[in-house]
């Protein structure tokens, strides 16, 4: 074995970890030890400070329950579930871009007719998002599923609220014509929960601790691949400064202001509401497919 010196000692650990019988484990780790060497060796950190490190990764491990997942944060506001995301979906120009799931999703959502609203008495000003579910050829695809989640009018979620039945989340399914009417109230930006280690390293920054608003939507259509992503309304103070990075250009939308009258579910609405108009295009599997062999 070699003597080890502080030179030395990288090429020597990455020799010893060559013994991985699993290729890509074996690429995993190596370039694990790559990096966190040479951050190391860039960083010098002292006792204490590696010390500290250790520390703050256990009680961010000690702060997960099945309702909270603290490393999941750290991994969102340091972009790289972003990152990831971006790396296992790439689309061509003109499919609609995916972005983080976030950690609000709740499974099982009520089935919702077209039209139908999914508030059940949530707070905030009406909001009617509508459009069509094509394919990238232009198709409009019939029977499409569109599964919504979002906060209410004061930015805050099922799981945050005191509530027993399904709150701000709906299935829809598109018509034969492709198109979706989706009757909800306008979300606002929220912070992410700053009460654990991540909000305490988030505290000793100048970063904007807010996401812009939003809806989520998960959309899927047989023969087609499906999308996690947001539309985030145009003009949201934090648009530039969403805190997981999760904004795309394409995914920004004018929320349009109208006043008390007719909706685009035909019914007529008391108040200003807004209206939002989005055409999701997913990508067909076999296109995809291709693409991944070129
Ligand atoms: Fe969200």
């Amino acid at each position: 074995m070699a003597h080890v010196t502080e030179q030395n000692l990288t090429d020597v650990v990455l020799e010893r970890w060559q013994e991985i019988p699993d290729p890509r484990l074996r690429q995993i780790m190596q370039s694990a030890i790559k990096h966190l060497h040479a951050f190391v060796r860039e960083v010098e950190p002292t006792g204490a400070e590696w010390f500290k490190t250790i520390d703050w990764l256990t009680r961010t491990g000690k702060m997960c329950t099945e309702k909270r997942q603290e490393f999941i944060l750290a991994s969102d506001v340091l972009g790289v579930s972003t990152l990831v995301d971006a790396i296992n979906h790439r689309v061509p120009t003109g499919a609609t871009p995916t972005t983080v799931e976030g950690p609000f999703h709740v499974a099982d959502a009520p089935e919702r007719g077209n039209g139908e609203n999914m508030t059940e008495g949530a707070p905030g000003e009406p909001l009617f998002i509508t459009g069509t579910v094509r394919g990238l050829d232009g198709k409009p695809l019939a029977g499409a599923v569109l599964d919504v989640w979002q906060t209410d009018g004061e930015g805050l979620y099922e799981a945050q609220r005191d509530v027993t039945g399904p709150w701000m989340r709906g299935v829809y399914r598109t018509g034969p014509d492709g198109k979706y009417v989706i009757q909800t109230v306008a979300p606002i930006g929220y912070t992410i929960p700053m009460d654990g280690t991540v909000g305490e390293l988030m505290n000793r920054t100048k970063i904007s601790h807010m996401r812009p608003a939003h809806v989520h939507f998960e959309v899927k259509a047989r023969g087609y691949n499906g999308v996690v992503t947001h539309l985030f309304r145009n003009g949201d103070p934090y648009i530039e400064t969403d805190v997981v990075y999760g904004v795309k250009k394409e995914l920004i939308v004018d929320f349009e202001r109208k006043p008390a009258g007719r909706a685009p579910t035909g019914e007529s609405v008391a108040t200003p509401f807004n209206v939002v108009r989005y055409d999701f295009v997913l990508l067909e599997a076999q296109a995809e497919k291709l693409r991944g062999a070129a």
